[in-house]
């Protein structure tokens, strides 16, 4: 049975109490958005004629979420990190400073702190004996083609299983992550391992929201970069490898077609032997332009809780 109590005093005056628009203590701005969170939720409640038995279930999947962890999960896979990432595309051209290589999301698997090392590095222990070796580089420039001396790039992905070090605690501190910072010509090269794609955890919150719209839980192999220096726009973004099932559909809506790189394989031996291999491997490239800005507070990136970022930044 449906029936409308939106409109009524007592439902108005029920907001207006759980908002607490009736204390003096308190910030308003807080005040204000809980108030448009809770009408907007009894509004949802109103026109779907949710039942008290779905309405328990909400809640308590809110409490599953909260235990598991997996809340900084389900939010990119709602759209979350990607609708942020559109209003700062927005906002940035409104003010006259997009340009360079795009944004796309940073995730909730970064961790601060990670090795930093002029030039070049290796960033995988050498355990992940299924993995192929990769030779990741490229050059950051500004948005004329100059080469950006000393920029900081960050650098995450995870092994050949989708699993990322400190949340996979079998892998050693910061397997596969490293910051390295580039050279004269502003050139970064690493050698490394082909990342897999991450799968949300198959018995998880996360999942169990994503089944019951029909939608799976998987990224394409991908490489994570902040990119920072100073005078210049701080850049989160992430390269997709181009040969993945889900490299144009991935659940965390990562995916921008200017980021999308192939994995290339190298073969010839004398190539092998000058980056100091033995075996085939794959050559990955990623060129990055940075854009110039005077505002500091772009200069760094934004806040946000991550792994190891006090003890580490
Ligand atoms: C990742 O970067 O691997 C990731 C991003 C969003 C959700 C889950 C994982
Ligand atoms: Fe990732």
């Amino acid at each position: 049975m449906s029936v409308s109590t939106m409109h009524t005093d007592d439902v108005r005056e029920l907001l207006h109490k759980v908002a607490g628009f009736d204390q003096a203590e308190g910030q308003e701005r807080v005040k204000q958005i809980l108030h448009r969170v809770m009408h907007d939720l009894f509004q949802i409640v109103e026109d779907f004629d949710v039942t008290p038995e779905e309405l328990w279930r909400a809640v308590y999947y809110v409490g599953e979420l909260g235990q598991s962890g997996e809340a900084a999960l389900v939010a990119p896979g709602l759209g979350i990190d990607r609708y942020l990432d559109i209003r700062m595309d927005a906002e940035d051209e409104q003010a006259g400073r997009d340009g360079g290589t795009p944004r796309t999301i940073e995730g909730p698997l970064y961790v601060a702190g990670a090795p930093l090392k002029d030039g070049y590095d290796r960033m995988d222990d050498g355990t992940d004996t299924q993995a192929e070796t990769m030779i990741l580089s490229g050059q950051v420039t500004d948005e004329n083609g100059q080469p950006l001396p000393g920029a900081v790039v960050d650098i995450w992905h995870a092994d050949s299983k989708g699993a990322y070090s400190y949340f996979d605690p079998s892998q050693s501190d910061y397997n596969l992550r490293r910051r390295i910072r580039t050279d004269s010509d502003g050139r970064y090269k690493v050698r490394s391992i082909i990342p897999s794609g991450y799968g949300c955890p198959p018995d998880g919150p996360t999942q169990k929201l994503l089944s019951l719209v029909g939608r799976h839980g998987q990224r394409p192999a991908h490489i994570h970069f902040f990119i920072s220096r100073p005078g210049y726009k701080h850049l989160t973004t992430q390269i997709n490898l181009s040969d993945d099932d889900y490299t144009y559909d991935d659940f965390a809506f990562a995916t921008r077609g200017e980021l999308v790189r192939d994995a290339v394989r190298i073969d010839d031996p004398e190539t092998i032997r000058a980056n100091g291999l033995e075996v085939p491997y794959k050559e990955v490239r990623f060129d990055v332009q940075l854009v110039a800005t005077e505002d500091e507070s772009l200069q760094t990136r934004h806040e946000r809780p991550r792994a190891q970022e006090e003890t580490n930044s």
